[in-house]
């Protein structure tokens, strides 16, 4: 059967990784979530001192990025593991301080560079569902099958809220909100690789959907690109 490339893109915390994973399950293909990276070098940062408020050190990052190795390891449940340098970031890459410094190492030219570079010989021999900010507009415009997701900034905070308050994280809705709301606008402001839809995407607003709708939305989506038809449907 032809293996295709499935790129899902769209707004910060709108249950991308939820539905990508879901269906990476489903269809045997591997799930790459390029937020986790783009997160694991943020903390890289951190760890190494390179933030000074809000000002980072570029030019250190920038001579140690070679040398950062972010790879995953599949978990028997389905979920992956982060790792950096080799070891488990998972839980760190997902707390509130990596949450609201992750979008300025995000804009950086040298950071998206490398990011993408990697991203692409993940891809090599498609069967992936990659999800991102990027993926169907700059790391593979030719995937076969794109998604662009969005539901609004209070459904989405409310969703981030509950998984951080179900992780034990302490926060507070407001505090999520102000969050997703700065994330929102300055990845889609920044002048590298803004967020937006890619021409050919297909845009899914999940704000009423449940999970089991949208896996089945999207899952009906994979086998049209695929050619075949849900027997279920
Ligand atoms: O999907 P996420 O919330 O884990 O992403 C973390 C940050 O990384 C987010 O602010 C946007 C950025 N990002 C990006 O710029 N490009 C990607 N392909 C994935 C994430």
């Amino acid at each position: 059967m032809k293996k295709i490339i499935v790129a899902i893109d769209g707004h910060s915390s709108c249950g991308k990784s939820t539905m990508a994973r879901k269906l990476a399950s489903r269809s045997g293909y591997t799930y790459i979530d390029t937020g986790a990276m783009y997160r694991a070098v943020t903390l890289f940062a951190i760890q190494n001192g390179l933030f000074d408020g809000d000002s980072i050190d570029t030019a250190t990052l920038e001579a140690e990025i070679p040398g950062i190795r972010i790879t995953f390891r599949p978990e028997p449940d389905g979920h992956q593991t982060t790792l950096l340098n080799g070891a488990d970031v998972e839980h760190e890459i997902r707390g509130m301080e990596v949450s609201s410094k992750v979008s300025p190492i995000a804009a950086l030219g040298f950071v998206r560079t490398a990011m993408v570079n990697l991203q692409r010989e993940m891809g090599l021999q498609k069967g992936i569902v990659m999800d991102g900010r990027d993926i169907g507009t700059v790391v593979y415009p030719d995937a076969e099958l794109k998604i662009f997701v969005t539901a609004s900034d209070t459904v989405r905070a409310q969703r981030r809220f509950d998984e951080l308050t179900a992780k034990g994280t302490r926060t507070t809705y407001e505090e999520v909100l102000e969050n997703v709301r700065q994330r929102d606008y300055i990845d889609s402001h920044r002048e590298i690789a803004p967020l937006r839809p890619a021409d050919d995407a297909i845009i899914l607003d999940n704000s009423n959907l449940t999970i089991a709708q949208q896996d089945e939305w999207l899952y009906d989506r994979f086998l049209e690109a695929i050619g075949q038809t849900n027997p279920l449907t």
